[in-house]
């Protein structure tokens, strides 16, 4: 078999600490497998931005390109001004390379601790539209720093844009628990919530054993907190789903457990696994960050490059490991990396 070529980046703050973990439980899940893994390292973020003004060159996405997928821990600097290296970087890879589903599951695993006193089934997965929205940039400023300044941020949606999101969100309804719940604010944003409604009414009508319903976003965070389980897969716009994300870690044990993938199911371009957190500068360089979220983001790479068994024994070590946690004292990043891959190989 063809080896697994991986394109890895660290990124910044707590990426660096986090991916050589993911990296370690990733090697321990492909012994055995028939696969071998041919790892790049990019030198991209921060650093080569302070060094060389280059935050993702032409070149860059060539040689990424060329890859089966990348690991991507996270950017964003506070030595950098903000969105330099959050556009620059994380979204012109998103865009580049046509991610369009930014998938992101969450599931409150036994034994973990919620902040809600009685959080139920927690399990769903937020279809998050990854390339349009108010994420594209398509905004600018009047007369800044002045008392008339002015500045737009429009959104961007497009009926090609949500009908290819809407259609992956009802087959993921499919495969689980058949319900789908659109998020949006369409009793405001009438022209991108209209568009959003009535496509999802177009497509539920090719899937009628899907049940659908329809939350504004606000009511979306009510029921997130007092009623998870009613939740399957949501479906929902670039910020919305940037947000109710934050909070689905948050209710399911944290934002240091949460993964996601930034998907190209098309297979045109290398899809991008990586945490749904940042580059937490308030606890980076101290070896304490969890690389939990970075490991269960290998498993969907693992999953999206057709190893499910591979995908399976990793997501059963974390869950293991997580159901031990609430005993001891607490463990560094590497030593929660390392016993993930232990346990990984001796499963
Ligand atoms: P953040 O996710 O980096 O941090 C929020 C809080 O969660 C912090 O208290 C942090 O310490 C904690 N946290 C995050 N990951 C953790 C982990 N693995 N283990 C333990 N605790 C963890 O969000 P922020 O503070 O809003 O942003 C910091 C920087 O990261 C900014 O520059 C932002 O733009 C960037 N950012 C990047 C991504 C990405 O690369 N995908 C995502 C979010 C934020
Ligand atoms: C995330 C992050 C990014 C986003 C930022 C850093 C561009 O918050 O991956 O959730 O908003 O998508
Ligand atoms: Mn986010």
């Amino acid at each position: 078999a063809q080896p697994i070529r991986l394109a890895v980046i660290e990124g910044d703050g707590i990426g660096h600490e986090v991916v050589p973990e993911g990296l370690n439980v990733l090697r321990a899940a492909l012994e055995g497998s028939g696969r071998t893994l041919e790892e790049t390292p990019f030198d991209l973020g921060a650093g080569r931005w302070h060094r060389t003004g280059e935050t993702l060159t032409d070149a860059d996405m060539e040689q990424l390109a060329q890859h089966d997928a990348i690991l991507l821990g996270a950017v964003g600097d506070p030595e950098v001004p903000s969105g330099v290296l959050e556009r620059g970087l994380l979204l012109r890879l998103r865009f580049g390379f046509d991610h369009f589903v930014n998938l992101r599951p969450t599931r409150l695993s036994p034994g973990v601790d919620s902040p809600l006193a009685d959080p139920g089934e927690v399990d769903f997965v937020v279809v998050r539209e990854g390339t349009e929205g108010p994420y594209v940039g398509n905004g600018g400023a009047m007369r800044v720093g002045t008392d008339l300044e002015v500045a737009t941020e429009v959104s961007l949606n497009t009926a090609v844009g949500v009908e290819r999101l809407v259609r992956f969100a009802f087959d993921q309804a499919r495969s689980r628990r058949r319900k789908l719940t659109l998020v949006h604010k369409h009793n405001v944003l009438v022209h991108a919530g209209g568009l959003w409604q009535r496509i999802v009414e177009k497509v539920a009508a090719e899937h009628p054993d899907v049940a659908v319903d329809y939350l504004h976003v606000d009511a979306a965070t009510i029921f997130l907190v007092t009623d998870p389980s009613r939740f399957d897969v949501i479906v929902t716009d670039n910020l919305f789903g940037d947000i109710l994300t934050d909070l689905a870690g948050a209710i399911s044990g944290g934002i240091g457990l949460a993964a996601s993938g930034n998907i190209n199911p098309t297979g045109a371009f290398p899809s991008m696994f990586e945490p749904v957190h940042g580059s937490a500068p308030d606890i980076a360089g101290q070896g304490i960050a969890d690389p939990t979220a970075t490991v269960l983001s290998v498993a969907m790479l693992l999953d999206h490059l057709g190893l499910p068994a591979q995908a399976a024994r990793v997501r059963t070590a974390v869950d293991a490991d997580l159901a031990g946690r609430t005993s001891g004292a607490p463990r560094s990043t590497s030593q929660i990396g390392d016993a993930l891959a232990a346990a990984v190989r001796s499963s």
